[in-house]
């Protein structure tokens, strides 16, 4: 008998039931639920984070044989699969673990930012235009044009450039329409030199904008009111492309396989921000209509996707970016739904690694003004460094791995509900206490929490300067299993995965690898420049990852240098406040432009002392350990 076209799957634990297509893969069948499931790989069958258990074995199809090399026997039996590679052929329940499903992570939505004066580039301005008569047949657009110019002059606004105001065709068709149907008493709203809109009556009142910074992993939208320049709304979600992998690279690589791969990239995207927009002007009572401008930050790639500009040479070496001036563009032409004749600015980028959002960063902690050195990290899979002052600034992006948000980490994960994001080892005893997002069992361990075991095994002398974590019997948290060591964080009766939360040997080796990509960067910027870690007078972390990061322990491990504790600062999200700032400032939107200049790009690469720095950088500290004067001290006292 020939089996029915559709099936129907259920995703526990959301009681989320879909009906679909035999034969197509869970992964698919994720995304058809309107659910997002984990993954590096953007479904390639190469990163093992898609994960999910399968009630009934017989329901899918035979387990393949990358599935084979990624799961283990143990696995296999106990039912699991990966989404990506198993196929649905019959009605089905499919379980998504803890540690595979993309929760709802602790969204960083606000970041320092300087005080800027309120000079929008939109305004709105209520006219009681003279209806026409016998004695006064002046044009309808003149006429407005003549109230307008004469209200601008006693508000003191008038532009040198009134002269070329513009208008839309489409708005001036309508334009005889519109004034008489609101009695000649209208709001024109004016955009620099172009008149955007007119609308009935006086809706001075309702005048806004949108400040939009696009993550690779998350977007964070923020609701701006032009007349008082204050954030009335703030929503954020995951980034909706993190279903075509969750980094840059795998989503690039899918992007160019085909036009309509670039395409679903960009319309993922901005269906998402649309969505977005949509539930913020609905919680805070505003019309999208009443929303004229959105200024976008990003990185490069997401900047691009965003736009939906080619990036294959992006993706190709010498990575060169379509465009790097600050662009203005349509709304409707991005497609996005705020007002039709709206438009959407996005910030300059710095280079084909360094994106808008590191001018954004800039602006808002202002490091481009000041006279003293400071340094600012965004710490992320590719981390951006800055090291400068009003004169010059350098910038690199290191290729820091997904460790620090839990990529390639066993039990790694981001900060979602449940991950240990701070750890404390008890050097004495090599008890442990840790803290979870939300104080819920633990299900895995954040970026942060790993940084906290290693400095903690570290300082316990539970591994040494290379790394490796001794096999001592008295201690019951250190164990091999198989070839590898590893150390129990979270007991199994503790956790909410039925099975001990570790940090193995493989993990440590990530950290290392990453924190010495991050050093090498800070180091060969501090050579570059001809400066110390001294004369360095601020440090700001940016960036999600950074709230929860302990500062002894990132210098301890050597990920910072060694710099007193209270010069590094916290930031939080500087790309969206940095494009708020340039979206409530002309004369920031134009140092934006000024800072891009200020900022020269260092290929790390092609620094002759490169690859020595990196690789003595993965010592703990580091090979060089009189550049940790302190924690060559601590060592020294715990050796002897
Ligand atoms: Fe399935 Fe990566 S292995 S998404």
């Amino acid at each position: 008998m020939e089996r029915p076209r559709n099936v129907r799957i259920t995703f526990e634990p959301y009681g989320k039931r879909v009906e679909v297509e035999r034969g197509i893969t869970i992964f698919e069948a994720v995304t058809k639920a309107g659910l997002a499931i984990r993954s590096e790989c953007g479904g390639l069958g190469t990163c093992g984070k898609c994960k999910v258990r399968i009630k009934d074995p017989m329901s899918v199809s035979e387990i393949t044989k990358v599935e084979r090399n990624i799961l283990s026997p143990e696995e296999l039996r106990g039912g699991l699969r990966l989404a990506c590679q198993a196929c649905v052929l019959d009605d089905c329940m499919v379980y998504v673990p803890p540690e595979s499903r993309i929760g709802e992570r602790k969204i960083l939505e606000v970041g320092f930012e300087q005080e800027v004066p309120l000079e929008p580039a939109v305004r709105k301005i209520h006219l009681m235009i003279p209806k026409p008569s016998l004695n006064d047949v002046r044009a309808d657009y003149e006429r407005m044009i003549d109230t307008l110019s004469r209200i601008l002059e006693v508000r003191g606004w008038q532009g040198e450039k009134f002269d070329e105001m513009r208008i839309s065709r489409e708005l001036l068709a309508n334009t005889p329409r519109i004034l008489r149907e609101a009695e000649w008493d209208v709001t024109v709203v004016l955009r620099d030199e172009e008149i955007l809109e007119i609308e009935r009556g006086n809706t001075e009142g309702e005048n806004y904008g949108l400040a939009i910074d696009i993550g690779t992993s998350k977007i964070v939208v923020y609701l701006v009111n032009f007349n008082e320049g204050n954030v009335i709304g703030v929503s954020s979600i995951e980034n909706p492309q993190l279903m075509f992998g969750e980094d840059i690279m795998s989503r690039l690589t899918f992007a160019m396989r085909s036009h309509e791969n670039l395409s679903l990239l960009n319309k993922v995207l901005v269906n998402g921000i649309n969505a977005t927009i949509g539930e913020i002007a609905l919680k805070s009572g505003v019309n999208r209509d009443n929303i004229y401008e959105a200024v976008v930050v990003g990185n490069t790639a997401m900047h691009h996707l965003f736009l939906g500009i080619e990036i294959k040479h992006l993706a190709l070496s010498p990575y060169v970016p379509a465009v790097r001036d600050l662009l203005s563009v349509k709304a409707q032409e991005a497609d996005l739904k705020i007002n039709k004749r709206g438009y959407v600015i996005t910030l300059p980028i710095i280079g084909g690694f360094v994106g808008a959002d590191g001018v954004a960063d800039l602006l808002a902690t202002g490091l481009h003004k000041s006279n003293e050195f400071s340094m600012l990290l965004d710490i992320g899979t590719n981390t951006e460094v800055f090291l400068g002052n009003k004169n010059e600034i350098l910038a690199c992006s290191a290729a820091s791995g997904p460790a620090f948000e839990g990529g390639h980490i066993k039990f790694g994960m981001k900060a979602v509900a449940g991950a240990i994001e701070r750890v404390f080892i008890e050097p004495e005893t090599y008890e442990v206490k840790y803290k979870t997002v939300r104080g819920e069992k633990p299900v895995g361990l954040c970026g942060s929490a790993v940084i906290d075991v290693v400095a903690g095994l570290l300082r316990s002398g539970l591994i040494d300067v290379h790394g490796r974590i001794r096999e001592k019997p008295e201690v019951s948290r250190i164990r091999k299993v198989g070839n590898e060591v590893e150390f129990v964080v979270a007991w199994r009766e503790e956790t909410g995965i039925d099975e001990d939360i570790t940090v193995t040997q493989r993990d440590v080796r990530e950290i290392q690898l990453a924190k010495a990509a991050i050093y090498t960067a800070q180091s060969i910027l501090m050579k570059r420049k001809g400066i110390k870690p001294e004369d360095i007078k601020k440090i700001f972390i940016a960036g999600a990852f950074g709230s929860e990061i302990s500062v002894k322990n990132a210098i301890f491990i050597g990920l910072l240098p060694e710099v007193p504790e209270e010069r590094v600062k916290f930031v939080g999200n500087t790309a969206i406040a940095g494009a708020k700032m340039a979206l409530i400032s002309k004369k920031v939107r134009k140092e934006s432009r000024e800072v891009q200049k200020l900022v020269n790009y260092v290929e790390l690469s092609l620094d002759p002392s490169f690859q020595k720095e990196f690789i003595n950088a993965t010592e703990l500290p580091h090979r060089d350990l009189d550049r940790f004067p302190k924690v060559k001290d601590y060592l020294t006292k715990v050796r002897n």
